[in-house]
């Protein structure tokens, strides 16, 4: 199948996780680089102070990206270098570092896609107690503002958080993630409307001030449940399984954080359970956090499946001896068929895939190239599945594999390698992957060649 002409086909980073430079040109600390050096939280206690020096290499990075053919480059802002304490005296190094990358990007014909919010909340916010505090939505606002004002000549498309499940489910609720808080139930809730008030003011602001018209959407993640038999039934109770806000980890499903802002209300069986323990808002902050939105960001690495172990017992995390990435996560490229559907059918907007790929364990080989099959075939596997979707109606309106560069995993730390291009942490030399070459013929053909 041909792709659509508009499809943004793309690759993905974020600040933290590659930019290293954390306190140069004025930028100030966020909770990530506090986590980072307190130790203990990230594998061999690693760091992303220098990472994948993506802060002075990019534009090395950008040339690298037009030699595959990318057309769109999604990054993320990092809240810190634009406002050192997350309010108050904005750092213009900081601010004209995004500027020259975003204009690097236009000139190179690749279309850039801002991700505001990727982790790393300002410390000095997070010393007022974050994500917890009521003022937040304020705060983002007024950080969401500079970036608007600086960048939105050149920057069409937006993305207000990336994964709420991740940084507030695993950073706020269980623990796993930077700020590392286990806090309690009504606790979760107040955080939980927090982002929602967050989302709708970083939305209206960007509708006030964008100079060019603006293209909204948030990049959520979420179990999608793959369906046990492909029957009409089986579909209807994956579907259900997927926006089901479950008894544990609730914040980890899609329904929680997107329900709100896409439909303008909370998730099924919610007020059911909290009942007025819930955020109360007025009829007025509904219709801000519910603003429509322009397009569905997903991000999306495999899909939830249920095995039998006995008669009774069943576990999600594989068949033994399925097919794993080096993150253990499965290989089920249905999920790219699937999520679209499900979200599409349930949110009515164009769903683009923020996020897909594939962990692997990748060197540089003594022909000194990067031979890569596995994550060539995880792409090509997915992007079938995708196409299947599409061809079936649904909208989806870009790719964006994860990540461009080999970069910091979070509490892996540099173990594993997403990238299609290879990093040697100890010169920062960069090595296009085979997967690399062969995702630059996906574009050249425009899709075409995946089903040759
Ligand atoms: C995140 C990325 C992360 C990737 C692989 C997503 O959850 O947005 O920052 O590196 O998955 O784990």
């Amino acid at each position: 199948m041909k792709f659509p002409e508009y499809f943004l086909w793309g690759a993905a980073t974020a600040a933290y996780q590659v930019e290293g430079a954390w306190n140069e040109d004025g930028k100030g600390p966020s909770i990530w680089d506090m986590a980072a050096h307190e130790g203990g939280h990230i594998r061999y206690s690693e760091t992303g102070d220098v990472a994948a020096d993506h802060y002075h290499r990019w534009r090395e990075d950008v040339r690298l990206m037009k030699e595959i053919g990318l057309k769109s480059y999604r990054f993320s802002i990092s809240w810190t270098r634009v406002l050192p304490n997350g309010t108050g005296e904005v750092n213009q190094k900081g601010l004209q570092f995004y500027r020259a990358l975003a204009k690097a990007l236009r000139e190179a014909g690749i279309e850039p896609i801002v991700t505001l919010y990727h982790w790393d909340l300002p410390m000095a916010l997070q010393k007022q107690g974050g994500w917890k505090n009521e003022e937040i939505p304020r705060w983002f606002q007024e950080y969401v503002r500079v970036v608007t004002e600086e960048l939105s000549d050149l920057v069409r498309y937006w993305i207000t958080f990336n994964e709420p499940q991740m940084f507030l489910g695993l950073g706020y609720e269980l623990g796993a993630m930077a700020p590392f808080e286990k806090n309690d139930e009504d606790t979760i809730l107040k955080i939980s409307g927090n982002l929602w008030r967050a989302h709708g003011r970083a939305a209206t602001v960007i509708r006030r001030l964008a100079k060019r018209p603006p293209l909204i959407g948030m990049s959520p993640t979420g179990d999608v449940w793959l369906p046990e038999s492909h029957t009409r039934e089986g579909e209807e109770d994956a579907r259900r399984r997927s926006f089901e806000i479950a008894q544990y980890g609730y914040t980890m499903g899609n329904s929680w954080w997107s329900d709100p802002v896409y439909l303008g209300k909370f998730a099924p069986g919610a007020l059911e359970r909290f009942g007025d323990r819930l955020p109360r808002f007025s009829r007025e902050e509904w219709e801000e956090i519910s603003q429509p939105m322009d397009f569905y960001g997903f991000n999306a690495y495999q899909g939830t499946v249920e095995y039998k172990l006995t008669d009774e017992t069943y576990v999600t995390y594989g068949y033994q001896g399925c097919p794993k990435t080096m993150s253990g996560w499965c290989v089920t490229p249905e999920v790219l068929y699937y999520a679209p559907r499900f979200l599409y059918q349930r949110y009515k907007k164009p769903i683009l895939v923020t996020e897909n790929g594939m962990a692997g364990m990748d060197w540089r080989a003594l022909d000194g190239g990067v031979h890569d099959p596995q994550r060539k075939d995880f792409i090509h596997r997915y992007l079938l599945e995708l196409s299947r979707a599409m061809k079936e109606g649904i909208p989806v309106i870009g790719y964006t594999y994860w990540s461009l560069l080999d970069n910091l995993e979070w509490n892996h730390g540099y173990d594993i390698r997403f990238g299609l291009i290879h990093v040697d942490y100890q010169t920062q030399e960069r090595t296009l992957k085979d997967s690399a070459y062969w995702y630059g013929e996906v574009i050249r053909t425009n899709g075409e060649c995946l089903e040759a």
